[in-house]
Formats: C-alpha cells, structure tokens, sequence
C-alpha cells in the first residue's frame, strides 16, 4: 500500500449550491497527513441503459477507473422522499453493471449527508447501506454524519460554517482511513 491513501468522494447532487457538495469540500480542507481527497462530479453520467453495457458511457468509464483506483469512498448523499436520490443511485447502478465488473467490490466506504430536513438523511443513509451489502462494500458504522437542517450550516459562499459538523467530518474521515488501513493488513 503507498503511504498516501487516496479518497474519491462524490455527492448525490447536482445543484452548484449543494449542501453536500458543500461537505465535500469542508471535508478537502480537514484531511489529515497523507490523505488525498479527490471529488468526482456525477453530472453527465446518463441515465442507466442496459443496452449500453457492452459499450459502456464515456463518463461512466472515467467513474468507474477513479473508483477502482481509490482505497475508499466517500459519499456525500441528499435525501429525496426518504431514500437516496436518483441521480447517486444511478451512478450506483453503473458502477456495479455489467454483471461480474462491480466497481465498488470490496471498497471501504464512508456516508455523510446533509438535509434540510430535521433527520440530516438518516432515511436516505440506510438505504445506500442496504445497496453496499450487494454490491459487497465496507461501509464505516461510526460516526454517523447526519447533517440536519442545512441551510443554517452553510454560508452563501457554499462555506460548511457549523464548527460542530466540521469536527464530525474530521472524525469521519480519521476513522474511514483507519478503517481502510485494517482492511488492507486482513
Ligand atoms: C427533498 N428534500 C428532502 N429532505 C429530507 O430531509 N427528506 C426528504 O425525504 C426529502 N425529499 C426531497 C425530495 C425531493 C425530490 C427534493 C428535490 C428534495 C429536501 C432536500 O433535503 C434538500 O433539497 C437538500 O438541500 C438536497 O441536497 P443538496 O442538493 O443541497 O445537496
């Protein structure tokens, strides 16, 4: 394993003012020695076509070599009517396709999300949890990154400004690199 640990995070957004874009970047600039942080965009991964599999999308192309070529992911998921948007369960659903050349197989994985919402996607959490048992992931359980009501957290600027939600974050990614680090010495 190199010394540097390499993270591709992405959001289940697409919207500039993001509140998780906004924790993406919170999270670059509270990267512990030795870990990288790369963002990876979703925008401009096509809807999923079965029909396109053998040949598969440019841009789905590009998302599943920087997977593979993290040590670990993590995802910064909106909640839509109470699961994960369209939109990160879409990229998801290319990632694992064609069958037997699963991107995600075997990849630690850290969750966070922020909502305006009073529960900061808890809903939409434990249903990205359920699709990493299938596609065989390692998901991180502690510390839990909920982020409720968002707007108050997030200056016009796209600033993450919460103190509190900085230093869970930090928390977050200390602990994916050490989960990340066990897996690698199995
Ligand atoms: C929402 N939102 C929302 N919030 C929540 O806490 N629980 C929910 O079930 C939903 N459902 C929902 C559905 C749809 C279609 C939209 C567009 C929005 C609000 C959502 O949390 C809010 O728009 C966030 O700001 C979206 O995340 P980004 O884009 O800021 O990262």
């Amino acid at each position: 394993m190199a010394d540097t640990l390499r993270i591709l995070g992405f959001a289940g957004s697409l919207r500039k003012g993001s509140f998780n874009k906004a924790l993406l970047r919170a999270s670059a600039e509270l990267l512990p020695a030795n870990i990288e942080l790369d963002i990876f965009d979703l925008e401009g991964i096509p809807p999923y076509n079965a029909d396109l599999e053998q040949q598969l999308p440019a841009t789905v192309r590009d998302f599943k070599a920087r997977v593979r070529s993290a040590d670990a992911l993590l995802i910064a998921t909106p909640e839509y009517n109470y699961s994960m948007p369209g939109v990160l369960k879409n990229a998801i659903d290319w990632g694992s396709r064609p069958y037997g050349d699963n991107c995600f197989d075997d990849k630690p994985v850290a969750i966070m999300g922020a909502s305006g919402g009073m529960l900061g996607t808890a809903r939409a959490q434990y249903h990205l949890r359920q699709s990493c048992v299938f596609l065989n992931m390692h998901p991180l359980n502690r510390p839990e990154v909920m982020v409720p009501f968002a707007e108050g957290k997030v200056g016009k600027d796209g600033t993450l400004t919460d103190d509190q939600t900085r230093a869970k974050i930090k928390e977050l990614i200390a602990a994916l690199a050490a989960w990340t680090i066990r897996l690698k010495k199995r």
